[in-house]
């Protein structure tokens, strides 16, 4: 059942290429020698509803807030529409104020976390349309919501979330296309071009898993760190604070994520002679602040991971490790960054000898408050 894999977690990091191909393509057209475009039939949203919009919700716990983060990074900074994200379990108890014409985007795996259904009862009791990203057919966010975009990431058995958090990116990158299309952000041909680096993500994404006994090596090195810090700027910081959570999670290192820009607010007080941080720094707008952070920690002792783009070896001098992702935009880096940051959690948890498919404490699915 576990595919000739130690764990469910492996299995299912490795099965990313195929969640990613199997998510995006019932949404677009794609035929052999011609442009691929989206599937209007399988939009969630018509033009009218689109144009609509001045505000949207995303509400989620754990992993898929964690995909909601970049996808309000990507629908603010291509569609233009503001977006907040928010956990369910503070989202219900605040008596948020709906403004109108806000579209919700409740997502979850399982379809079915306690604290997701309901902020979105509390969301549809207000009168807003819900629009769900989820996993599970016929799971009660499904049935509840006014639309559904589903994942096909096949069903994932790890309490850890990998397949599941990479399909929902994939089908968020998809809404933001759409919602550019529809308000006159991007043109057919744009759209067309992303899709087609949407179509090479899984190519590139296996190129990683290829590379999966560098991340091993790192994480015999490094697995008895009681502390790790994540650092990151813009998504960076979104996906550091997944990265970390997947750490934690499984491993029971202790760690935080961090906007880099931050550390000099407290948080460097912390660093010291061996303190392992791994910083995320894919974004080349943010490149050079992410620098002089990393410098920062550097001069103080911290053993500092990088990862970067393809081609970028202005770092390699500065830190201990330099990973570099497979050639990929700067939008689209966040779908591939994550697949190493999910091996440096099992391999840290596998060489600590934990149970990695059942962490203590946590269920795969959290049906209670
Ligand atoms: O099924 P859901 O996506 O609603 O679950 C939400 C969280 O409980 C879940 O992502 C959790 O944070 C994961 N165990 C993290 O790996």
């Amino acid at each position: 059942e576990k595919g000739g894999y130690e764990h469910f977690m492996l299995k299912e990091i490795h099965e990313q290429p195929t969640a990613l191909r199997d998510t995006l393509l019932p949404l677009i057209n794609h035929q052999e020698g011609e442009a691929p475009s989206l599937r209007e039939d399988m939009m969630p949203l018509g033009a009218d509803e689109v144009r609509k919009i001045e505000h949207i919700s995303i509400l989620a716990c754990g992993t898929a807030s964690h995909a909601g983060l970049i996808g309000k990074a990507m629908i603010e900074k291509y569609a233009r529409i503001p977006v907040d994200v928010d956990i369910g379990s503070e989202y219900r108890y605040r008596d948020p104020i709906v403004q109108p014409n806000t579209l919700f985007i409740v997502i979850s795996q399982s379809g079915e976390t306690a604290d997701t259904i309901a902020a979105l009862r509390d969301a549809q009791q207000k009168g807003a349309t819900v629009l769900a990203i989820t996993n599970v057919v016929g799971s009660t966010i499904s049935r509840e919501a006014d639309k559904v975009i589903y994942t096909w990431a096949g069903p994932e058995i790890a309490v850890a979330s990998t397949k599941a958090y990479i399909s929902q990116l994939m089908v968020l990158y998809v809404l933001m296309l759409d919602f550019c299309l529809k308000r006159g952000k991007m043109d057919a041909a744009q759209v067309s071009g992303i899709l087609g680096e949407l179509l090479e993500l899984p190519q590139k994404a296996q190129l990683i898993l290829d590379q999966k006994d560098a991340v091993q090596k790192f994480a015999h090195q490094f697995f008895d760190r009681e502390h790790a810090f994540y650092l990151g700027r813009g998504v960076d910081y979104s996906l550091a604070m997944e990265a970390s959570l997947k750490l934690k999670e499984i491993s029971y290192v202790h760690s935080e994520a961090y906007a880099a820009g931050e550390l000099k607010h407290g948080t460097i007080a912390l660093i010291e002679e061996g303190t392992l941080v791994v910083a995320l720094a894919t974004q080349d707008a943010l490149f050079e602040k992410m620098l002089s952070n990393i410098t920062e920690v550097k001069v103080r002792g911290a053993k500092v991971l990088a990862l970067v783009n393809d081609g970028n070896h202005q770092i390699d001098n500065e830190v201990d490790y330099v990973w570099y992702l497979p050639p990929v935009s700067n939008m689209l880096a966040p779908m591939l960054a994550i697949i190493p940051m999910q091996l440096l959690a099992y391999y840290i948890s596998l060489e600590k000898g934990c149970d990695i498919d059942k962490p203590r404490n946590l269920a795969k699915s959290v049906t209670v408050e």
